[in-house]
């Protein structure tokens, strides 16, 4: 779908607050399964109407939010003035990500390949990057562009640790179709620097 396809979409269904925010989301930064991690400076790629923008920033979160519909931007600015929210259409690259920039990044629902990446980049050391995208299930198997395969997601994130990994039926009441999960943390040190380091003799 196009982004004028996405606005009429969005205008039709304003989508819901952050009441609805996606429970991967919610859970991952409430149960404290991610260590030493506090709320800090937050993006949500293609946030849509805001949902999980909303509850990052009712939970301290800094955040900006980017989409490419500027009816979405609208509705979520209506909701909270104060999030940083822009229109923007990442297929473009035309928002930039920042590198080293971003204590979390969150890409939920949306699959743009080539978006990993510098979203990989643009986390601090020890930032996460969570992301979910649809997959082929039982009942539909077809791949479109916009499926991942199975085990796809994850072979993104090998240099990093892998805090979760889930291929099934959505957990989340605003999804139906089966889905690709991922929570990853990029290393706190590149590997090389790591294995350098263990290698050289003590002094
Ligand atoms: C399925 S919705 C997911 C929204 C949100 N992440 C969520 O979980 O509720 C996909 C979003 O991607 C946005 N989108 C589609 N193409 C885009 C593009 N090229 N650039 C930026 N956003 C885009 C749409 O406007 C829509 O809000």
């Amino acid at each position: 779908m196009d982004l004028r396809g996405w606005d009429e979409r969005h205008r039709a269904q304003p989508g819901a607050g952050e009441e609805c925010v996606t429970p991967l989301l919610a859970q991952t930064l409430s149960d404290g399964r991610v260590r030493d991690l506090v709320p800090g400076r937050a993006l949500d790629l293609a946030c849509g109407a805001g949902r999980n923008a909303l509850w990052l920033a009712s939970h301290g979160w800094q955040g900006t939010a980017v989409d490419g519909s500027s009816v979405a931007i609208d509705i979520l600015k209506g909701r909270n003035p104060s999030i940083d929210a822009r229109v923007a259409d990442l297929e473009t690259h035309e928002y930039v990500i920042q590198p080293d920039s971003w204590d979390l990044i969150a890409m939920l629902y949306y699959l743009q390949r080539d978006l990993f990446e510098p979203a990989k980049r643009g986390v601090v050391p020890g930032g996460i990057v969570i992301a979910t995208a649809h997959i082929p299930e039982p009942a539909d198997p077809r791949m479109t562009p916009f499926r991942l395969a199975p085990g796809e997601l994850a072979g993104y994130f090998k240099d990093f640790e892998i805090l979760h990994r889930y291929e099934g039926p959505s957990h989340d009441p605003a999804h139906q179709r089966w889905v690709a999960e991922i929570i990853a943390r990029r290393p706190l040190e590149p590997p090389a620097a790591r294995l350098t380091r263990e290698r050289s003799p003590r002094p």
